[in-house]
C-alpha cells in the first residue's frame, strides 16, 4: 500500500452558480479515502455530474465556482498553477462518460484520442502509449486492435 494515505478526493463546501444565480451545486462535501468507492445518487439535474465535472475542471462556461475546495490526494486544485493542475488531473483521476458517442471527439481516430493524454499528460513517448493502449484493449478482449485504433467513434459499436 502507497505511504501516502491521504483522501483520494477531497471537496469542501462547494457551491456553484449560473448566471442568473440560480445555484447548481450548494456547498458540497464528500471525501473519498484511498480504496474506498462512493457514489452520488439523487434525482436528474440534482448536479451529480457537475461535481465530476467540476472536480476534472470541464465545467460548462456559464456555471461559476463562487465557494469551496477541491484537493486531490491532498493537492489544493484552488492553490496550482493551470499547468500543475492539468498534469494533476490528468494523471489522477479519470471519468468516463454516460454517452461514449457523444464524449469522443467525432473527427478523430480512436487511436490518437487514446494515447495523446498518456503523451501530453504523463509525457510518455509515442510508442510506449500506444503499446500500452493495445495492452488495454487486449485486456477488455477488444479484437483486433489495428482495425479498432483506425476507426473514428461512429465506426464502433456504443459499447
Ligand atoms: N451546460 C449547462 N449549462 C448550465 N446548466 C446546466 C448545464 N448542464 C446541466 N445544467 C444544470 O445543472 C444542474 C445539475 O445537472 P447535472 O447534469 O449535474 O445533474 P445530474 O445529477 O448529473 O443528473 P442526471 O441524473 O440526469 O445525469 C441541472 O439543474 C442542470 O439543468
Ligand atoms: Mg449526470
Amino acid at each position: 500500500m502507497s505511504a501516502n494515505m491521504e483522501p483520494c478526493l477531497e471537496i469542501r463546501s462547494l457551491s456553484a452558480v449560473l448566471p442568473n444565480g440560480q445555484r447548481v451545486l450548494r456547498s458540497v462535501s464528500l471525501t473519498v479515502q484511498p480504496g474506498e468507492v462512493r457514489a452520488l445518487v439523487g434525482e436528474s439535474g440534482a448536479g451529480k455530474t457537475m461535481i465530476g465535472k467540476a472536480v476534472l475542471g470541464v465545467l460548462p462556461k456559464s456555471v461559476r465556482i463562487v465557494e469551496g475546495e477541491m484537493l486531490i490526494e491532498g493537492e489544493d486544485l484552488g492553490r496550482l498553477d493551470a499547468k500543475a493542475r492539468r498534469t494533476l488531473i490528468g494523471a489522477r483521476t479519470a471519468l468516463i462518460p454516460q454517452d461514449p458517442l457523444t464524449a469522443l471527439n467525432p473527427s478523430r481516430r480512436i487511436g490518437p484520442q487514446m494515447t495523446d493524454r498518456l503523451v501530453r499528460i504523463l509525457g510518455w513517448s509515442g510508442e510506449k502509449a500506444d503499446k500500452r493502449i493495445r495492452q488495454l484493449l487486449d485486456e477488455v478482449q477488444i479484437r483486433e486492435p489495428e482495425r479498432v485504433l483506425k476507426c473514428y467513434p461512429h465506426e464502433l459499436s456504443g459499447g
